[in-house]
C-alpha cells in the first residue's frame, strides 16, 4: 500500500538530513505505530506520504503509483485518500462541529442530502452527537481532537496518518482516541500513527517502526518500544 523504497529528504534551508535511505513497506490494512525521539523525521515521512514534499532522493509509492508523478488534480483526488490528524485539532475556528464535517464532504463532493446522515453516523463513533452545534472553542481539548479524528475519517479515507494526536490529551483522552483508530483498523483502514506514548504502543500491540536521526533503527512486531 505504502512503499518507501531507498528514501532521503533534505531540507535545504536549514541544511538537515531529515531522512536516511528509509525503505518501508507498509501493507494494506496495516497499523503501524511510528515512533522515534524529537527530530527523528517521523513528521518529515509523514508529509512524504502526504505529498507535501518529495524526497531529495528515492521515491515514495502509494498503491504502486509513484507520488513524484502525481500532477495537477491527480494530486488532490489522491489526497481525498488520506485522512489526517495533527497534534492540534486544527478546526475551523468559526465553523460549528457540524460545519466543520459539512466543509469536507462539500469539498469531496458528496451529495448535499447525503450530508445529515454522514455526520450523524461519525459523531455516534466518536461520542459526540450531543456537540454537533458547539463551536470548537466550547470544546474540551479531548473532545476537539475527537472531532479532529470524525473528520479525518468522514472521507472515509484508505490512510488515516497521525502525527502525534494524542500529544496534547492525558491518559484516559489518549486513550480514547487510540479506540477511534483502532475502529478504523478494524474497517480495514491503513494507519500510520507517530507517537512519543509508550502507553499507547502497549495499549495496542501492532507493528513499530522507529526512527532515529532520520534511518530506520527498528522494526518490530507488537507493542514493544525498545528493541
Ligand atoms: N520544514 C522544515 N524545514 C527545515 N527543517 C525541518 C523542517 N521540518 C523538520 N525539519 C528538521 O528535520 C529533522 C526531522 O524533523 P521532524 O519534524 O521530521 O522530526 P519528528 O520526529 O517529527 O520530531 P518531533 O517528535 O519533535 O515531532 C529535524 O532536525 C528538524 O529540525
Ligand atoms: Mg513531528
Amino acid at each position: 500500500m505504502i512503499h518507501l523504497h531507498r528514501v532521503s529528504l533534505h531540507y535545504p534551508r536549514t541544511k538537515t538530513l531529515a531522512l536516511y535511505e528509509v525503505n518501508l513497506e507498509i501493507k494494506r490494512g496495516e497499523f503501524v505505530f511510528l515512533v522515534g525521539p524529537s527530530g527523528a523525521g517521523k513528521s518529515s515521512l509523514l508529509n512524504l506520504v502526504l505529498r507535501r514534499y518529495h524526497p531529495t532522493r528515492g521515491a515514495v509509492y502509494v498503491e504502486g503509483v509513484n507520488l513524484r508523478k502525481l500532477r495537477g488534480h491527480r494530486v488532490a483526488l489522491y489526497r481525498r485518500r488520506v485522512g489526517v490528524v495533527f497534534q492540534d485539532h486544527r478546526l475551523l475556528p468559526r465553523r460549528t462541529v457540524e460545519e466543520n464535517l459539512a466543509f469536507v464532504l462539500r469539498v469531496r463532493g458528496v451529495p448535499r442530502r447525503e450530508w445529515p446522515e454522514r455526520i450523524a453516523r461519525v459523531l455516534r463513533t466518536v461520542g459526540l452527537s450531543h456537540k454537533k452545534r458547539a463551536f470548537p472553542e466550547a470544546l474540551s481539548v479531548g473532545e476537539a481532537q475527537r472531532v479532529a479524528v470524525a473528520r479525518a475519517l468522514i472521507g472515509e479515507p484508505q490512510i488515516l496518518l497521525a502525527d502525534e494526536p494524542t500529544g496534547n490529551l492525558d491518559r484516559d483522552n489518549a486513550l480514547a482516541v487510540l479506540e477511534l483508530f483502532k475502529l478504523a483498523h478494524a474497517k480495514g483502514t491503513t494507519v500510520v500513527f507517530a507517537t512519543h506514548a509508550r502507553e499507547l504502543v502497549e495499549a495496542y500491540p501492532q507493528r513499530v517502526v522507529a526512527l532515529k536521526a532520520g534511518q530506520l533503527v527498528a522494526d518490530r512486531r507488537p507493542g514493544r518500544m525498545e528493541a
